[in-house]
């Protein structure tokens, strides 16, 4: 029986399939490389010793997407598949409702048809919206400040339905805080498209050299040194929780909630200082306006995530600075270096 992995040629999906592999686990991996190239899975195979099953399939595609549970036994899957960018999903609202609400309507009306009624998804710390304390618990109210977030929180919702209208679905939300770092072996990585948006792909392109500065989105923000908290997670940690999830789903059915952070919050100044520390490169920084709809600090209570799928990341902020250096020194430009 495999476990059909969606989005799998992805930043976080190629370092879960690594960790998968290395746990023996069948797969099978769909994408239609929106977001992603198709040498990352010539790099997995390099890490890995192993070649993945993989289909080139959209998951607006119903017929594309019915064939690959026509031509394996799939039990499970962990759907990582998704737009995921804050500002794009504010300008082009309607393609990110259709990709990952209508990709996801696909998706489990097949997990449904073939028997398959166990999914681990990719939620994410937005649906906290701004709260009101730290640090953050599962059972804390849930908003959104954008498209992006409003998709993961409807996606939540709808799974949820779907498990109350049957009893035999297994759900397992994972709310990601803020994944960074990449596999230490350098051969797998984030690779953003244009000028990144996010701080640690950022800090990376400045210590290569490839931009001059960083610019530090606000010092005024409540919080220990005025720039904004969150709380960053090694990618290998964030793929490992997705195989705890997954063997959690074979064991119970029902709908869980959680999140997947280290519990410590990190400011942009520290993250600075650590990535300094860390590789021995200087980042040079300006403060600039706030970045609207940031907010002063997210981190995460990740108790649950330890007491029930036995998690809780092994990594700390320094490997999270040096394994993200070390794939941007080797892949300058990214996948396509
Ligand atoms: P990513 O863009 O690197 O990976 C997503 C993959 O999905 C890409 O390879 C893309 O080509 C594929 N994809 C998108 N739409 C598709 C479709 N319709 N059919 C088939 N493939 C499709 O993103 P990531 O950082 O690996 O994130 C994975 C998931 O985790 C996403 O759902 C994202 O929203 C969520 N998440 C990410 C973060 C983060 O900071 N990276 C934080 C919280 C949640
Ligand atoms: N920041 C800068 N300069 C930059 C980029 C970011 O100062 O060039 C700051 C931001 O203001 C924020 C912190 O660095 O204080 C982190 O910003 P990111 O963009 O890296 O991450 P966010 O917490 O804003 O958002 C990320 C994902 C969202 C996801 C959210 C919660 O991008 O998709 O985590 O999981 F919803």
């Amino acid at each position: 029986m495999s476990i059909l992995i969606t989005g799998g040629t992805g930043f976080i999906g190629s370092h879960t399939i690594v960790e998968l592999l290395a746990a023996g686990r069948e797969l099978v991996v769909v994408d239609n490389f929106c977001n992603s190239k198709p040498c990352v899975l010539d790099r997995i195979e390099q890490i890995t010793g192993k070649r993945v099953k993989f289909y080139e399939v959209d998951l607006l595609d119903y017929d594309g997407l019915e064939k690959v549970f026509q031509e394996n036994e799939i039990d499970s899957c962990i759907h990582f598949a998704g737009l995921k960018a804050v500002g794009e999903s504010c300008a082009q609202p309607l393609r990110y409702y259709h990709n990952n609400l209508t990709g996801t309507f696909n998706l489990c009306a097949l997990l449904s048809k073939y028997g398959a009624k166990r999914i681990v998804f990719s939620s994410s710390a937005t649906v906290y919206g701004n709260p009101a304390s730290v640090p953050i618990r599962e059972d804390f109210p849930l908003s959104t400040t954008n498209p992006y977030g409003e998709t993961k929180l409807m996606i939540e919702r709808i799974l949820k339905d779907i498990y109350e209208a049957d009893h035999e679905w297994s759900v397992s939300i994972l709310r990601y805080f803020n994944p960074i770092g990449a596999h230490s072996s350098g051969l797998i990585g984030e690779d953003p498209q244009g000028i990144p948006n996010n701080l640690l792909p950022y800090i990376t392109q400045v210590a290569s050299g490839k931009r001059e500065f960083l610019s530090v989105f606000g010092n005024d923000y409540n919080t220990h040194d005025g720039t904004g908290v969150r709380d960053y997670i090694h990618v290998v940690d964030l793929a490992r929780a997705h195989l705890k999830a997954i063997e959690l789903a074979e064991t119970v059915t029902g709908v869980d909630y959680f999140n997947i952070g280290t519990g410590t919050g990190y400011s942009v100044l520290d993250i600075v200082n650590a990535y300094e520390k860390a590789t021995g490169k200087k980042i040079p920084y300006k403060i600039t306006p706030r970045r609207p709809g940031d907010i002063d600090m997210c981190y995460a209570d990740p108790t649950k995530a330890y007491e029930k799928l036995g998690w809780r990341a092994q990594y700390g902020i320094e490997e999270m600075c040096r394994d993200a250096n070390n794939w941007q020194m080797k892949n300058p430009n990214g996948y396509d270096s």
